[in-house]
């Protein structure tokens, strides 16, 4: 099956008792069983496993190419499980720019339980790997990434992380697998905030990991079931709802993003432009490779001015875009990283890797592209 029919119908089948083509809202803690121990169906308790988040998890797993999906009750809790597979000593190489929630996670949580954490630009390959050593057991990127949009090569981490054995794990977020399956270019693991494109209309929090290798998915499906951040029946309900969509809304945020973008690019009043799909963005040939052949509606830009004042004033004028963290939705959202999602990242780490403060962030909607534009050139006037 090709992707957009996977979308609608990956994993999916009518219920079987009514023929409802769409899973029923199973809004149930829990399920009668014939004899103690004996299941009905195969389900005992809702932590474990309720039908709605099964037949989520089912068109994760489809649309991702992977043997299992999981969905959480957040994106951060989708990453907290993953981190659950490692023990003090162990060694995370991490991407330098990734979502300021993460970083606070790996930073102030897993760091203080006895895990070493590398942060590196991985476009760097001799510096990823001279970073390996024997302790190394997860590698964790974001690509594109929040909020500076690089692009790593996951081919290529992939192929030195199979080498040495050592976990891949990419946070799909920003492109989803209509545009970047990376379980297809090597990685052991995906990981989603679905609140973002796969839920699509800014109305749950949700969270989901692919895995590609059966026995790992048992594995995580253990940590989720014995730690218990699961999605609940009515967000699973939504998030599929989202995901039946997922392709005819990406491929709209994606040409309003170019179109953003490439508007950006000329404007007298930006400096820098962060967007795969510009040609002069750095890595714009790896995204070209490894997304297909479109880039997503996730936009940075900085001002020639290089004041705060002016990112601030901006994002005040605007009338379409409406200033608020989140991305993904139908509508679109503006964001000033270093004072609202990237907060948590110390000020000098965030002036490390370029997090500035005349930075703002577009999550481009599926809108008509020239009132969007022209809502930006009424907030620069
Ligand atoms: C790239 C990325 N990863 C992870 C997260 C965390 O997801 P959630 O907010 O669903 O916990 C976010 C949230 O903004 C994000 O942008």
């Amino acid at each position: 099956m090709k992707f957009n029919t996977k979308a609608i119908h990956g994993g999916q089948h009518h219920e079987e008792h009514t023929g409802a083509v769409m899973p029923p809202v199973f809004q149930t803690s829990t399920f009668a069983q014939k004899s103690p121990g004996v299941l009905i169906n195969g389900y005992e308790y809702s932590r474990g496993a309720n039908p709605t988040r099964t037949a989520l998890e089912n068109a994760l797993a489809s649309i991702e190419n992977g043997a299992r999906g999981l969905a959480f009750s957040s994106g951060l809790a989708a990453t907290d499980c993953v981190m659950k597979l490692l023990k003090p000593n162990d060694e995370v190489i991490a991407m330098d720019d990734l979502y300021g929630g993460t970083y606070r996670m790996f930073t102030r949580i897993y760091q203080d339980m006895g895990i070493k954490f590398h942060f590196v630009d991985m476009n760097d390959l001799d510096k990823f790997q001279s970073l390996i050593n024997e302790n190394t057991k997860l590698v964790w990127v974001e690509t594109p990434t929040n909020p500076l949009m690089k692009v790593v090569d996951i081919a290529a981490i992939a192929k030195i992380t199979k080498a040495k054995n050592i976990l891949f794990a990419v946070d799909n977020t920003f492109a989803t697998p209509y545009l970047q399956r990376p379980i297809d270019l090597g990685a052991d693991i995906v990981m989603h905030s679905a609140t973002k494109y796969l839920g699509g209309h800014s109305d749950v929090i949700a969270g989901a990991l692919i895995i590609k290798d059966a026995e790992l998915g048992d594995k995580m499906h253990f940590l989720q079931f014995a730690t218990g951040a699961t999605l609940g029946p009515q967000d699973s309900y939504l998030v599929l709802r989202g995901i039946k969509t997922l392709h005819l809304r990406v491929q709209r945020h994606s040409e309003n993003g170019q179109k953003v973008a490439e508007y950006l690019a000329k404007h007298p009043k930006v400096a820098k432009v962060y967007y795969p799909g510009l040609e002069n963005h750095p890595n714009h040939d790896i995204a070209k490779k490894q997304m297909s052949g479109q880039f997503g509606g996730m936009v940075s830009f900085t001002f020639k001015s290089g004041a705060k004042a002016d990112a601030i004033k901006f994002l005040e004028d605007l009338k379409v875009f409406t200033l608020a963290e989140s991305l993904g939705g139908v509508e679109s959202l503006a964001n000033h990283p270093a004072l609202m999602t990237h907060a948590s990242i110390p000020e000098p780490k965030r002036k490390e890797i370029g997090i500035t403060d005349d930075l703002v962030r577009l999550s481009v909607g599926i809108e008509d592209a020239d009132d969007l534009i022209n809502d930006i050139e009424q907030a620069f006037s």
